[in-house]
């Protein structure tokens, strides 16, 4: 077999996807979360010097979103092309998101290739015709299996629900094409065995294996009581199955079948990162599929948790009622990045809290980092003119702080870029921010400054610079996260005019110390992250 995703080398990308997102209605939380993380662990990436390519898109076929549009009186291409201009494209520009394609699955490039790929299993044998009957939910977009279902309460009495939506499943009967997904179990097991890293976190990893262990069935691929699909291309009666249209977009956005050079470039994706809610999907038929074609497999798919609102997994029925809007417009985009990602643990469920929101902003942005930023900006003002100064009586108290730094960038890096434990990585560059904090507090640069021989001149000197250039080093490390901040701070370091852009520092050489030169012009910018206003009724 080719090598899968893990194994990528060379010259190609490290390629991250998001899910492809339902476009029935406005994003909310839930689904900015995971595409903020997978612009964090992108932009990473490409400060290390890396080839990158981050794809993010929308689901726009099936029944779910054929009845949105049929109950707004509107067609489901018109539907689509108003939500995502209106709507997903707006929120991810305004989110800073640096994705490098957007794919729609009704574009052509995506319908022709997703034909190529289901005729090519069709005539390999991979799909026959067949007859099922069973449960169906509409918002999963699945078949379910009886053992899958809820009993109903309330006004559902005396019906079965879905686990995840809580609302009646369908009984549906069709003739389909079948996709010989159960032959696929033992090679998956083997492959889950092979490649131990492929699923993340464990706990997810545990309940696939678990699944597969107890056998698959095959798959239902085409559907022929509604039209709001591809055709299958051999009987244009039937449309392929939506979740087989969509897990395509991963081939087709990077040239499956049109373009070899980007697609060998680029393809298997490195990660794809996804809701647990999909889990399945993801793990078990995607793999399947690109088996069944003898194509490489992804080197990882990695869950997050869900944003819970009440108890239950946040959705467009249960909304908190706030958009990522309402929170950006409050505690500005940056925080808003940086805040799900450092509170929660990736992997785990978290509730969203604005009271939690608002005392993190304060303690960790404000005082801890934007204090520090403008403080030592303001040091460097008073006592130097702002002119960075030269560091020439370092001791022990400045090799602990170029130590943290070090310590802080190896931390970062693997948690962040390797292991993708944001909330780890983030941690390590806070806890450095606080060492600073703390350097400076027993250093007391103040008093210093009132001693006017060389000695104590010098000495200030290299308080400064050390202070200066731990900040220097945070402003890498948080770009990812907080590129707006960063940039800002970048700024007011004079790293811009010193050293460059701050996109070509490479995280990798964040903790060399002395890159910030001495005379670098030191200027009090824009505060950081501003007192916040009154929350809003
Ligand atoms: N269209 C499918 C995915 C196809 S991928 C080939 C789909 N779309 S969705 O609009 O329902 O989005 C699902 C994804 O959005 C989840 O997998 C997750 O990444 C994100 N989230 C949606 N709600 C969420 C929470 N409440 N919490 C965390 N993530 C959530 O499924």
């Amino acid at each position: 077999m080719a090598a899968t995703g893990s194994e990528k080398q060379g010259a190609t990308a490290y390629y991250v996807s998001t899910p492809i997102y339902y476009v029935n209605d406005a994003p909310h939380l839930g689904h900015a979360y995971t595409t903020v993380a997978g612009d964090v662990l992108t932009r990473w990436h490409r400060q290390r010097g890396e080839k990158v390519w981050y794809l993010t898109g929308t689901d726009e076929h099936g029944q779910k979103i054929m009845r949105t549009a049929e109950a707004n009186d509107v067609t489901p291409q018109a539907w689509c092309d108003k939500l995502v201009e209106e709507a997903w494209k707006p929120l991810w520009e305004h989110l800073n998101i640096a994705n490098d394609d957007f794919i729609r699955t009704t574009e052509k490039r995506h319908t022709d290739r997703v034909q190529d790929f289901v005729q090519d299993l069709y005539d390999k044998g991979e799909i026959y015709k067949g007859g099922y009957e069973g449960p169906y939910c509409v918002g999963c977009e699945e078949y379910k299996l009886p053992g899958d279902l809820i009993d109903g309460e309330g006004e559902f009495a005396g019906q079965k629900l879905c686990p995840i939506h809580k609302k009646p499943v369908e009984l549906l009967k069709e003739e389909n094409y079948f996709f010989k997904l159960s032959e696929y179990g033992p090679k998956l097991l083997e492959f889950y065995a092979a490649n131990p890293d492929f699923i993340q976190p464990e706990s997810a990893r545990n309940e696939v294996v678990n699944f597969v262990e107890q056998g698959l069935q095959d798959l239902s691929i085409s559907r022929s009581t509604f039209d709001w699909g591809v055709p299958v291309p051999w009987d244009p009666k039937h449309v392929i199955y939506v979740w087989v249209d969509a897990l395509l977009n991963y081939a087709t956005a990077v040239g499956y079948g049109a373009n070899q050079e980007k697609f060998d470039g680029t393809f298997p994706a490195n990660v794809h990162l996804i809701g647990k809610d999909i889990l399945r999907f993801h793990s078990v038929i995607w793999p399947a599929m690109l088996m069944a074609q003898g194509l490489p497999l992804p080197g990882k798919v990695v869950a997050n948790g869900w944003l819970m609102v009440g108890g239950e997994k946040m959705s467009k029925s249960n909304l908190t009622g706030i958009k990522p809007q309402d929170l950006t417009s409050h505690f500005g985009v940056d925080a808003y990045r940086w805040y799900f990602l450092r509170a929660i643990s990736y992997g785990s469920d978290g509730s969203f809290s604005w009271e939690d929101f608002s005392a993190r902003y304060t303690s960790e942005l404000a005082n801890d980092y934007g204090n520090l930023a403008s403080r030592v900006a303001a040091m460097v003002g008073k006592y130097f003119g702002g002119s960075l100064p030269e560091a020439t009586a370092a001791g022990d108290a400045e090799r602990a702080v170029q130590e943290g730094l070090a310590k802080a960038v190896a931390t970062a890096d693997a948690k962040i870029g390797e292991e993708l434990d944001f909330q780890g990585g983030i941690l390590a560059i806070f806890d450095f921010v606080k060492q600073v904090n703390g350097y400076i507090t027993e250093q007391e640069p103040w008093k210093v400054a009132k001693d006017t021989t060389p000695e104590g001149q010098a000495r200030l000197a290299t308080i400064l610079y050390t202070a200066a250039e731990s900040l220097r080093g945070v402003a890498v490390l948080l770009n990812a996260v907080m590129p707006e901040t960063s940039q800002k701070l970048w700024e007011s370091l004079g790293a811009e005019e010193s050293l460059g852009a701050l996109a070509d520092q490479k995280v990798q050489d964040a903790g060399a110390w002395g890159t910030l030169p001495a005379g670098a012009t030191v200027t009090k910018g824009a505060v950081l992250f501003p007192r916040l206003e009154e929350k809003p009724a």
